[in-house]
């Protein structure tokens, strides 16, 4: 039959001392024994037992140093000690909670008493244990929540990514089709020389070389940074709007972006992953400017997203902003929270939590909104960087 009782180490150099814990406790528990400190060290690290019986006044190491080297090896330091001693005096008690004791037992000691002070100790490290586990069990689930959210975000990347290269394949697949189905005319009509097809296959040839550099781009796009970069924001706001310009141009938006045209403003941190919260930004603005619109505002106003990236005076701040009526009050205060959305089927309401986790932990800032005349502003402000040497 399994023993499922507690192991008490009991640590006296007195064979007599140990003899007289060994009957009062061996019925209730699993017994060890040392007859010093540093044995006693020896014995908890390889059993670590549930708790430690220790005396004090015992030769080479007494049990205050004992105590006091058990606390800091991590893996035993958690182990109640119970100081068991002749030693009444109130500075020996004191001296043993200094060194890490949860008890004192004066000898001579009453069998009851020592059972009692044990068994409330082990209750009490088992508790301790047991609160500890389900706190690794919580946290081990929010790590995987965690994942999933970015598993999730990335699907989503995915899914504007496959469109986005719909929307910019559209005009060279048409340019395309009309080139091919030109053969045959000219072909009917003898036009069909050799300089006819020299130009034919080059015109064909330049368009799926432009097709292929949009799928590169955006399989660049999707690509985590992998290290930090010190690099140019502007250059990266510039980035994202270029390989989505077909998607703005199909939903008639129009893009601002007002920089101080002198300088360069550079930031250290992921660039991908920066990119990846401009585009989560620039697809809010898109989609509350497409619904403002289906719901008829008042004022008819053509879509329009403005950038302001400014130097402050040790950061880069970035506004994004837009004329996309602003956000729901009813989300206001949980904005940035996972799954809030208002777009029922066709959010996920993970754009804006992912976007705050890579601003503040993977690139040091931070990002906060507010709704103004006619929509919504987003501000993001990152380490301002003053490269040593001019970046190429
Ligand atoms: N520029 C904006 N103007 C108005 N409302 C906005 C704007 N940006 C965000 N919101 C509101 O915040 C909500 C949460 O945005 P978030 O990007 O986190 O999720 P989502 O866009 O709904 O879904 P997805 O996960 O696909 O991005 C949106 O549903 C929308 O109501
Ligand atoms: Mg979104």
């Amino acid at each position: 039959m399994a023993d499922n009782r507690c192991t008490v180490l009991i640590v006296d150099d007195e064979s007599g001392s140990r003899q007289l814990l060994r009957q009062i406790l061996q019925d209730k528990y699993r017994l060890m024994f040392a007859a010093s400190g540093i044995m006693a060290l020896e014995a908890a690290k390889s059993v670590q037992p549930d708790l430690i019986l220790l005396d004090i006044i015992m030769p080479e190491m007494d049990g205050y140093e004992a105590c006091k080297k058990l606390k800091a090896i991590p893996e035993i330091s958690d182990i109640p000690v119970i100081f068991i001693s002749a030693l009444t005096d109130i500075t020996e008690k004191v001296n043993a909670f200094k060194s890490g004791a949860v008890d004192y037992v004066c000898k001579p000691f009453q069998s009851d008493e020592v059972i009692s002070r044990i068994e409330t100790h082990l209750k009490l490290y088992n508790l301790q244990r047991h609160l500890e586990k389900q706190v690794e069990v919580e946290v081990n689930k929010r790590r995987m929540d965690e994942q999933m959210l970015i598993q999730q975000s990335k699907m989503a990347a995915t899914g504007e990514m496959i469109g986005a290269i719909a929307h910019q394949w559209r005009q060279p697949l048409n340019s395309l089709g009309l080139i091919v189905q030109d053969v045959e005319d000219a072909f009917d009509a003898g036009e069909v020389t050799k300089g006819y097809l020299k130009q034919f296959v080059s015109q064909c040839m330049g368009l799926i070389k432009l097709m292929s550099h949009t799928v590169e781009d955006f399989q660049n796009f999707l690509k985590p940074s992998g290290r930090q970069d010190t690099f140019d924001v502007t250059e990266a706001f510039y980035e994202v709007i270029h390989l989505f310009s077909d998607m703005l141009k199909k939903n008639d938006i129009s893009v601002q972006i007002n920089t101080p045209e002198t300088c360069r403003i550079y930031t250290t941190g992921y660039r991908n992953e920066l990119k990846q919260v401009i585009l989560n930004l620039i697809n809010n603005s898109r989609d509350a400017i497409n619904a403002g619109q289906k719901k008829g505002r008042a004022v008819a106003k053509d879509g329009l997203i403005t950038i302001d990236i400014s130097e402050g005076d040790n950061n880069v701040i970035a506004r994004i902003s837009d004329n996309g009526g602003g956000i729901d009050d009813s989300i206001a205060d949980k904005l940035f929270e996972p799954y809030v959305t208002t777009k029922g089927e066709g959010g996920t309401g993970i754009g804006l939590y992912m976007s705050k986790a890579i601003i503040e932990n993977k690139m040091n800032g931070s990002i906060s909104v507010s709704n103004i005349e006619d929509g919504a502003e987003f501000t993001i402000k990152l380490p301002l960087v003053k490269p040593d040497v001019e970046i190429q």
